[in-house]
């Protein structure tokens, strides 16, 4: 095990493979421990977990608050509606309330690409990224590389599908950051409407059909598409994305035969996928992204807890 060498974990662009490895690796002993039934109070006894989220979320903010309680975690949710911020405070003056209150471990959703940074400048808590704008989504990601990591024995020389608004998707931005980094061959299948400009830039083969993109694939990984930051206009109908792009048996069957069907969730079933395939226990490992995220984050509360420990205040 190497020592994660980071305060905060704000997103995976550039984080080395053996620390994303050791995450992995703790996170599989947390999932073994959370399928047990045995928690682990002790570990963060006396230490205060923050959930600030600037934006909606069910599965991230409980899964967080799910992950800081089995370690024994003092856990707060502070949602938007009922905070000052909507009221007109800053989110630096947040940052100094934050710092009053003594909170070590501080998780942060904002619309904002870069907003948990910032806040991690401000604030003596470790600060965890629970999702900025279109930038990244790191325990997302873990989580994805931890279920594929236990379906195909290993990360390395698979062939990983990002499919649907890649554009808007934090989740495929910290995927594509971790699986290259863990040498996998990324591609992204999308209209070129839903794709950010020079994307190949990331180190992704990228394909605007299904069917050339899912061949031989051996992870499909699909995406929301994301109606809330479109301005408008970027795919025709609901009805003719699924057509082109909407994941159903017959383009699912260009895969490998035991390919794997991934998404972050919330689903818009009929729209990027087909319930049939979102529920084909043969196929779908949806449900298993949600157990591990609650192992990753107890992996990532615990590895950032260390640290912390180490710059403990008197
Ligand atoms: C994702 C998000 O919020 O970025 N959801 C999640 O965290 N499970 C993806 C999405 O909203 O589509």
């Amino acid at each position: 095990m190497v020592a994660y060498p980071h305060r905060h974990l704000l997103a995976l662009q550039g984080l080395e493979p053996p620390y994303i490895a050791d995450l992995l690796d703790l996170a599989e002993s947390y999932a073994l421990l959370n399928r047990s039934g045995k928690t682990q109070r002790d570990l963060l006894k006396g230490r205060t977990l923050i959930n600030l989220f600037f934006e909606d979320s069910t599965r991230t903010r409980t899964s967080f608050e799910l992950a800081g309680k089995r370690l024994g975690a003092d856990v707060i949710n502070m949602s938007v509606s009922q905070s000052s911020v909507n009221k007109g405070e800053t989110l630096l003056d947040t940052a100094s309330t934050l710092n009053a209150m003594h909170c070590d471990l501080l998780v942060v959703r904002h619309a904002m690409s870069g907003a948990p940074a910032l806040l991690s400048q401000k604030v003596d808590a470790a600060v965890i990224n629970a999702g900025d704008g279109t930038h990244e989504h790191p325990t997302q990601a873990l989580l994805d590389a931890l279920t594929i990591r236990r379906h195909k024995g290993k990360l390395e020389n698979l062939t990983v599908a990002i499919c649907g608004d890649v554009l808007h998707s934090r989740v495929a931005r910290s995927n594509i950051h971790l699986l290259s980094a863990m040498n996998c061959r990324v591609r992204v299948v999308a209209p070129p409407t839903l794709l950010p400009s020079e994307v190949e830039r990331m180190g992704v083969e990228v394909f605007h059909d299904m069917k050339s993109g899912l061949r031989d694939a051996d992870v499909v990984m699909m995406l929301r598409l994301q109606k809330e930051r479109m301005a408008g206009g970027l795919v025709p109908s609901a009805r003719e994305y699924f057509r082109f792009f909407g994941l159903d048996g017959a383009k699912l069957s260009l895969a490998k035969p035991d390919a794997i069907v991934m998404h972050p969730g919330p689903m818009n079933r009929g729209v990027e996928i087909d319930s049939a395939v979102a529920d084909d226990p043969a196929r779908s490992v949806i449900g298993e992204q949600v157990e591990m995220g609650v192992a990753v984050r107890m992996a990532v509360l615990d590895t950032l807890s260390r640290n912390l420990r180490r710059n403990a205040r008197p």
